[in-house]
């Protein structure tokens, strides 16, 4: 067992019993005592130097190398083939918001695609360095970190070289393909994010149009049943859908729209501005729940203090004020729909959204 000794001379090696730390005299060349700490010196140990080079069947063969360089292109060629690959899937997958099988396969062979690319790069690149790449071994020397003129120039002279030894001058194929390959793999992010925005569509117009038209019903969501303006109590809110939403093709995209929170204050406590003053019935507001920052639900209403939170990043609207913003990142108040009631007391749209639902940014000339 090993045990400090500070009298500077060898640390003590025995072997000790299962278990024990056992060290061998001949392999402890000196030892110097610092804190208590066996410090070992490597003073005396032989540099043992670097092994002797071996040379590769591809060094060795012509033949070996020129199917070794068959297989590199024929990666990166793999490669190409699967960033074509996947843009094809993304095209002749579409995503339907109704259908989960239609996002299964979307997402499986869209990552099948993507993996491809990936693997062929990454494995061509892999294989190309140990077959073909010179592979002597070398010692680099530390240096400053600013180098003389001649090392610089030196530098040069072994990317030269590392170009030389690469082949990636002279072997073309392999080059024009590895760059090809890489050219080709962003391809397939540049589609997925263009499918994220609308399609065909200028942003603000698409914001501007929802479900909401005069005399549609206001009915609970999720469930599509309408609801009387004497259903809402005061202090109140319910989140609320277009009547017939439900049955729509494209019910999540309209849903993303139109959805709406209503809710029930104190008459007296509205501030409401000229034009507006029809705009609630006895109190019962409704606005867009697509909170105007990014876009996302705002869905929590404090009774007591009228306000409407979104959860993303804490924007905080004044439901007496017409949801102006009060706190958060978020630029302008909720857009407010226009609301009556219909002949049997069931709540009803006025019109639709008088400006752009969600986030702000999109350009609202
Ligand atoms: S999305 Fe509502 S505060 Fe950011």
């Amino acid at each position: 067992m090993a045990h400090d000794d500070s009298s500077g001379k060898d640390l003590a090696a025995t072997s000790s019993g299962a278990g024990g730390l056992s060290l061998d005299r001949d392999l402890v060349p000196s030892k110097q005592v610092s804190g208590g700490l066996a410090v070992i010196s490597d003073d005396n140990l032989p540099d043992p130097g670097l092994p002797p080079h071996r040379k590769r069947v591809t060094d060795q063969d012509p033949k070996k190398a020129s199917t070794a360089q068959r297989q590199v292109y024929t990666l990166f060629y793999l490669s190409i083939a699967g960033s074509i690959f996947a843009i094809a899937a993304y095209m002749a997958f579409p995503i339907n918001a109704n259908d989960p099988g239609s996002v299964r396969l979307n997402t499986v062979f869209l990552g099948l695609g993507i993996t491809l690319a990936l693997m062929g790069i990454g494995l061509g690149a892999v294989h190309w360095a140990k077959t073909l790449m010179h592979d002597e071994e070398g010692i680099d020397i530390r240096h400053p970190v600013r180098s003389s003129d001649e090392v610089r120039a030196r530098a040069v002279e072994i990317f030269h070289e590392g170009n030389v030894e690469s082949g990636f001058g002279r072997r073309s194929l392999i080059r024009n393909s590895l760059i090809g390959a890489l050219v080709a793999f962003p391809l397939p992010a540049v589609i997925l994010f263009r499918g994220l925005g609308p399609q065909n569509e200028v942003p603000s117009e698409l914001l501007s149009h929802t479900m909401w038209k005069a005399g549609a019903r206001l009915t609970l969501d999720p469930s599509g049943l309408p609801i009387k303006a004497s259903d809402v109590t005061l202090g109140s809110a319910f989140h609320i859908i277009p009547e017939g939403l439900n049955d729509a093709p494209d019910r999540l995209e309209q849903k993303a729209k139109a959805a709406v929170l209503l809710m029930r204050v104190n008459p007296a406590d509205l501030n409401v501005s000229a034009g507006r003053e029809s705009w609630n019935y006895d109190g019962i507001v409704a606005y867009s729940k697509i909170c105007t920052h990014v876009g996302c639900p705002v869905a929590l209403f404090e009774q007591q203090t009228h306000h409407l939170l979104c959860p993303c990043h804490q924007s905080t609207f004044d439901v007496n004020n017409e949801c102006e913003v009060i706190f958060g990142p978020a630029k302008r108040p909720l857009p407010q729909l226009p609301i009556t009631v219909d002949g049997e007391g069931y709540l009803i749209a006025q019109s639709d959204f008088h400006e752009p639902v969600g986030p702000s940014f999109w350009e609202r000339s």
